[in-house]
């Protein structure tokens, strides 16, 4: 069973306002429907967490405070006794002191605390109400003691036993915390026989991602941490959402775009429809360009033609839209063999080796010329045809066809592609994508084809 063990503050609490995004939600739900496990581990008290399930209708199976407490497990708040060994030193030597739970929630002996309503004030009954909590941390304040401080050191270093560290914080504070309390050692603890991927954001969530069996940190961490795990085995993502769909992602295939993506003749179509336009006095921009990535060859110069309002003929429209792919297939005479953007090859082997299946579905009528061109055909099991599709992207009939085409459903195939375009027709089509460059409504962008062949997508397809 996979357990998600996510943090809140900062990492499924989106700053600056704290609050879920849908998408994060939308997949944890997803997630849970399969059969995996949600847990918060947080500062935050269970409290505000039941809140934050109710307002979300998204339910922890276990949530974890900040020091590695459990304070929830399914439905059953989780009390457990509150270790006596160093609070009946303290008591028997009368001194006073502050008691955290996991969420840093403060009993004290003193201070009157909603937790334990009104009647503070003996040590005796703090003490039995406590015994509800399971307390990981007693924090000894000068400020309630006249003794001095020497004194009190003596008496907790003979109460602590090998199970706590003591540490003068400075000279008014004393700490003792249990050796065994982090929100890494609670994974260990309770969920050995699970399959553990933590997500967060800062160093209180350290431990846990390098225990996790895939840990996962925010890119809003701080660089050197962030650096640090990723170097060793984190992956770095900027929704919680990417690792969780990453993580209960079943692909079988690959739908790959061609031109941007397995070749590099997104440029030779830029090139050409350029010369195309200048005749029309249109002088095309690499701005207006990404309008007209995996958008036919009829729709591009329908949308060229619109920039001035012009409508040609039929027989006209028909001859330009010839002459362009003249000039196109003349600036295919470059192909070779570096014409294959970086990473595709290794991952089309990739691919081969782990028996995935390969669909290409590009708008391209060029698309097996060029495949054969760069002798790429042999990896690939269907070419999708654009010329039997009625509607092209942002529809998503090319990938259903292509998905179809290798015998897959919708939630057993990921999408390669470097147009807007592409990726809302794969969003539409209701399958996973992943972008090359900035683009809206992709699982998640690279911003090169190399990074094809990092740990994030060799996890999501290879879940190694
Ligand atoms: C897409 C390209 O892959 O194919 C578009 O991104 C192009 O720029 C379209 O217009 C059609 O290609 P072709 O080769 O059939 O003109
Ligand atoms: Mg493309």
């Amino acid at each position: 069973m996979k357990i998600f063990y996510i943090d809140l503050d900062g990492t499924l609490l989106k700053k600056p306002d704290y609050n879920f995004t849908s998408t994060d939600v939308k997949a944890l739900k997803k997630a849970q429907e399969r059969g995996a496990k949600f847990g918060i581990a947080s500062g935050r008290s269970h409290v505000e967490i039941d809140y934050l399930e109710r307002e979300h209708g998204l339910t922890s199976n276990l949530t974890i405070g900040l020091n590695g407490m459990v304070v929830k497990k399914d439905q059953d708040l989780i009390i457990s006794k509150l270790d006596q060994e160093v609070l009946d030193v303290l008591l028997k030597h009368n001194i006073e002191f502050e008691a955290q739970d996991g969420g840093n929630r403060v009993f004290s002996s003193q201070e009157e605390h909603d937790f334990i309503p009104k009647v503070l004030g003996t040590n005796m009954f703090v003490t039995r109400e406590l015994e509800k909590f399971d307390i990981k941390k007693i924090v000894i304040r000068q400020l309630f003691n006249e003794r001095p401080l020497d004194e009190i050191k003596g008496i907790i270093e003979g109460a602590c036993s090998a199970r706590y560290n003591y540490f003068c914080i400075d000279n008014k504070t004393i700490e003792i915390v249990r050796k065994d309390v982090s929100k890494g050692n609670a994974i260990k603890e309770h969920f050995s026989d699970s399959e553990v991927i933590a997500i967060g954001d800062s160093h209180n969530d350290r431990e846990m991602i390098l225990l996790a069996d895939q840990g996962y940190i925010m890119r809003n961490a701080l660089p050197e941490l962030r650096e640090e795990l990723k170097g060793r085995g984190a992956i770095e993502i900027g929704d919680v959402f990417e690792a969780v769909e990453v993580e209960i992602a079943d692909i079988k295939g690959v739908l790959f775009d061609l031109d941007g993506v397995i070749a590099d003749t997104a440029k030779y179509h830029y090139l050409a429809w350029r010369e195309v336009a200048k005749r029309y006095d249109i002088e095309l921009c690499e701005g207006f360009n990404e309008n007209l990535k995996g958008v036919s060859r009829r729709e591009s110069l329908e949308k060229i033609l619109g920039i001035k309002n012009i409508v040609l003929p039929e027989e006209e429209f028909k001859s330009v839209l010839k002459e362009k792919n003249e000039l196109y297939i003349n600036y295919l005479e470059e192909l070779g063999e570096d014409s294959i953007l970086p990473g595709i090859k290794e991952f089309l082997i990739d691919l081969k080796r782990s028996n995935k299946r390969v669909a290409v579905a590009s708008a391209s009528k060029n698309a097996p010329y060029i495949l054969e061109k760069l002798e790429l055909l042999k990896y690939i099991d269907y070419i999708a045809d654009p010329g039997s599709i009625e509607r092209g992207k942002p529809e998503p009939d090319i990938f259903l066809d292509a998905a179809r085409g290798i015998g897959l459903k919708t939630d057993e195939v990921v999408g390669i592609e470097d147009s807007q375009a592409g990726v809302d027709a794969l969003y539409r089509a209701n399958m996973l994508s992943i972008g090359i460059g900035d683009l809206r409504n992709s699982l998640y962008n690279l911003e090169s084809t190399g990074e094809l062949l990092d740990k994030k997508t060799r996890r999501l397809i290879f879940k190694g």
